[in-house]
C-alpha cells in the first residue's frame, strides 16, 4: 500500500494514517471487535436500545434512567417534519431515497434556527433533531413515491418502531422492534469509517452540521460502503435456489469478481456486527416461514470460508439486507437504513472533530507535467 515516489511517503487510501485521537469507538479489525466508548457491541446489542446508545455516543456515558426519560422525549418531540420539507421530498420524488434524504436534510438546514451555529451545545440540539428527522424523511418519501399520503409519527412508539410504522404502515411487533433497534446499534459508528471521516472533513472547516451530515450521507451511498446490503440481497435473488450457490460463486471468482458482503478495510477476522443480524435473519426467516434467503446466505457463507485465510471474511451488510428484504422494505432503501443508524454517529464525530478541531488538510503529490505552454484556443489544433 505504501510507495516511495520522489521521497514523499503516499499512504494511498489513507490505509493505517492516525489523524485524529478519539473516545467515540473503536474498531479492533484483527480480533474483530467493536467498542463504543468502552462498551462491547455485543453488550450493547443485548441489552441497550437506540436511544441509549445514542445518548452514549453524543454525551460521552451511559445515562440515568431520568437522563433517558429526558432524551427519548426530546427525540420523540422533534419526529415531526415541517410541510416544506415534504413539498421538496415531493418534488425530487423519483430520485435515489439517498439523494432524496440528502436534499431533505439540506432542505432542514433551510428552517433549523441554530444552522449557522457552531457551538457544542448548538451541534447537540442540530444533532438530536436531525437524528429524529432522517427516519420521517425516508419514510415520507418512500411513501409519496408509492402515491401514498407520509404517515405522522407515533410517540407511542420507540424510534425504531416508529420508522417501521412510518415506512410500512403498520406497528411491527415486539421482536421486529428490537431487531430493527439491534440493527439500529451496530450501524451507529464505526471509527474512522468514509462517510463519518467526510462528515469530519467538512466539520473541521467550521461548516455546520447540517453540512458535514450531507457530505456523510453522500460518501456512505457509495457500493463499497453503504450500498453494500442492497448488492448481498441482489445476489441473493440472483441465485435463487441454494442449489445454485456454488455455480454462482465460481463465475464470480472467475471473472475476479467481489463478492458483496465479504471483505473489509479494517477487520481481518469475522465483523462483530454480522453476529446479530445473522441471528435476527435466521429467526426471522422462520417466523415468517421463509426459510430460503437465509439457506441461500449460509451456503454463501460456508463456500466463503476459504477466502477467511486471506482476511476476507463476511461483513455487517451480508446479513442486514436479508433482515430488510424479510421486513418487506424494498433493495433501494437499505442504504437509508443505514444512513438512519449512522447519522447520529456523524453528530458523535463532529462534535468531537469541533470540540478539539483542527483543519483536515492533506497532500496530494503532484505527478503531472509542470512546464506546458499555453497556447491561445484559437491556435490549437
Ligand atoms: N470478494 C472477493 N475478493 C475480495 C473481496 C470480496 N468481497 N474484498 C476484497 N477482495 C480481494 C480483492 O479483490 C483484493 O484481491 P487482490 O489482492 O488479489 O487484488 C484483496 O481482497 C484486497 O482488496 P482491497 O480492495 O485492497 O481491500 P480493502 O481492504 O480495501 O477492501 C472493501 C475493503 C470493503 C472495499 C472490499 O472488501 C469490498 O469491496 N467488499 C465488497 C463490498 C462490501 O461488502 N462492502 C461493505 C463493507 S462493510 C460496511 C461498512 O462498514 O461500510
Amino acid at each position: 500500500m505504501t510507495q516511495q515516489i520522489d521521497q514523499v511517503e503516499l499512504k494511498r487510501g489513507l490505509r493505517d494514517v492516525y489523524f485524529e485521537t478519539t473516545e467515540s469507538s473503536n474498531v479492533i479489525g484483527d480480533v474483530g471487535r467493536l467498542i463504543y466508548r468502552g462498551y462491547d457491541i455485543h453488550d450493547l446489542a443485548e441489552h441497550s436500545s437506540f436511544e441509549e446508545t445514542v445518548f452514549l455516543m453524543v454525551q460521552g456515558h451511559l445515562p440515568t434512567r431520568s437522563e433517558l426519560d429526558l432524551f427519548e422525549t426530546s427525540l420523540r418531540e422533534a419526529r415531526a417534519i415541517r410541510p416544506e420539507i415534504v413539498d421538496v421530498i415531493r418534488s425530487v420524488k423519483d430520485a435515489h431515497p439517498m439523494d432524496v434524504l440528502r436534499t431533505g436534510i439540506s432542505a432542514l438546514a433551510a428552517f433549523d434556527p441554530d444552522t449557522e451555529e457552531v457551538s457544542h451545545e448548538a451541534t447537540l440540539r442540530k444533532g438530536i433533531r436531525i437524528t429524529a428527522q432522517v427516519p420521517t424523511i425516508v419514510a415520507a418519501h418512500h411513501r409519496i413515491r408509492n402515491g401514498l399520503d407520509p404517515l405522522p409519527p407515533d410517540p407511542s412508539l420507540d424510534h425504531a418502531g416508529n420508522f417501521l410504522y412510518m415506512l410500512l404502515g403498520e406497528k411491527p411487533d415486539e421482536d421486529t422492534t428490537r431487531l430493527m433497534g439491534k440493527d439500529l446499534i451496530v450501524h451507529l459508528d464505526h471509527g474512522s469509517n468514509a462517510s463519518s471521516f467526510a462528515a469530519r472533513v467538512a466539520a473541521s472547516t467550521l461548516a455546520d452540521l447540517h453540512g458535514a451530515i450531507v457530505a456523510g450521507i453522500a460518501t456512505l451511498k457509495g457500493p463499497l460502503h453503504g450500498g453494500a446490503a442492497e448488492g448481498v440481497m441482489k445476489m441473493a435473488l440472483e441465485i435463487g435456489d441454494v442449489a445454485n450457490v456454488e455455480a454462482y460463486l465460481d463465475a464470480k471468482h472467475e471473472k475476479h469478481e467481489r463478492i458483496m458482503g465479504f471483505g473489509h478495510a479494517v477487520y481481518r477476522a469475522e465483523d462483530p456486527r454480522a453476529r446479530h443480524l445473522r441471528e435476527g435473519s435466521r429467526l426471522l426467516a422462520e417466523k415468517q416461514g421463509q426459510p430460503k434467503w437465509f439457506q441461500i446466505l449460509s451456503k454463501v457463507e460456508e463456500e466463503m470460508r476459504p477466502f477467511a485465510e486471506r482476511g476476507i471474511c463476511v461483513n455487517v451488510d451480508f446479513w442486514s439486507g436479508s433482515v430488510y428484504y424479510l421486513l418487506g422494505i424494498p433493495e433501494d432503501l437499505f442504504i437509508s437504513i443505514f444512513a438512519v443508524a449512522r447519522v447520529p454517529g456523524y453528530v458523535a464525530q463532529v462534535l468531537e472533530q469541533q470540540d478539539n478541531n483542527m483543519l483536515i488538510r492533506p497532500q496530494l503529490q503532484y505527478v503531472g507535467p509542470t512546464d506546458m505552454t499555453y497556447v491561445p484556443i484559437g491556435e490549437r489544433g
